[in-house]
């Protein structure tokens, strides 16, 4: 292995989730640049669409799939070839404060965040889906850490999916399949915009002030997706990788 061949993703199928939008997205067209066949997945077909039309290489497809719904995961399962890589990147934050709380809002969030993952994950397992040596990466967030006001539900279910990533790789890595997860603070994708629109301005940027390094760009977690997905990080799995630009340090 040359030292730039391990980080290519060529000859990988990767199947990504959240494709349509910001880090999935993000992640979707710079693994095509480093030569991955891609799998997009996601609600909007006209988004996915437009995904698809700008990446680069070929042999690339899309699966529509709501996947708070587990008979469409099973569905995208048997639609899906065999793939060396996966994105777990769908996901909804749906910030309220506990007086409000309720089962629903719970079941949400969690069918989302959580459950889509842990049976897409175990489905694609389980019909020898994933090929010898794969990677999963699952995008799970500080919050799992690190809470916030209103985000009781969002950092329960980042925590889960945290632990659950542990166990596959302990299961997996007999198959030498890795399973690893990014934790990053805010990145500027659409969710970014959607609670800077209901957030006093200066409170957002009190906020922006305290990343040493500025807030994330979708590219700076697509660039460390590829190196999980890459060959470059064959020894490395149960790991989660904060990402968060100094916003952490010392604290
Ligand atoms: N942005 C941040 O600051 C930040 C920070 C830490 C962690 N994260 C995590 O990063 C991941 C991506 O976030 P983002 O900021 O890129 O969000 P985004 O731009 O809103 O994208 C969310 C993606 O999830 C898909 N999705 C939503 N509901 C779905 C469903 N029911 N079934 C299938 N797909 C669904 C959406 O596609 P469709 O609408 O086409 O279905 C979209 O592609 C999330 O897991 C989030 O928790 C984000």
């Amino acid at each position: 292995m040359t030292a730039s061949s391990a980080f290519s993703l060529k000859g990988k199928n990767i199947l990504i989730t959240g494709a349509s939008s910001g880090i999935g997205k993000a992640t979707a067209l710079k693994c095509a640049e480093y030569g991955a066949s891609l799998i997009l997945v996601g609600r909007n077909a006209q988004k996915l669409e437009m995904v698809l039309e700008k990446l680069a290489g070929q042999g690339h497809q899309k699966l529509q799939a709501d996947l708070s719904d587990p008979t469409q995961i099973v569905r995208l399962v048997e639609q899906c070839s065999p793939v060396d890589g996966i994105v777990h990147c769908a996901g909804i934050v749906e910030p309220y404060p506990l007086q409000y709380f309720s089962r629903q809002k719970v079941d949400a969030t969690f069918s989302l965040n959580f459950y889509a993952p842990v049976q897409l994950t175990s489905l694609l397992l389980k019909n020898k889906k994933i090929k010898k040596a794969g990677s999963i990466v699952f995008i799970s967030s500080i919050a799992s850490q690190n809470p916030f006001i209103g985000g009781s539900t969002y950092s329960a279910s980042k925590a889960a999916l945290e632990a659950f990533a542990r166990t596959v790789a302990i299961e997996s890595a007999g198959k030498l399949i890795r399973a690893n997860c990014l934790s990053p603070a805010l990145v500027k994708t659409p969710i970014f915009d959607e609670m800077s629109e209901n957030v006093a301005a200066d409170t957002v940027d009190d906020h922006v002030k305290r990343y040493p390094l500025g807030l994330g760009e979708p590219d700076d977690v697509a660039h460390a997706a590829i190196f999980l997905l890459s060959d470059a990080s064959k020894w490395i799995t149960g790991v989660t990788i904060r990402m968060d630009g100094g916003l952490l340090v010392g604290s």
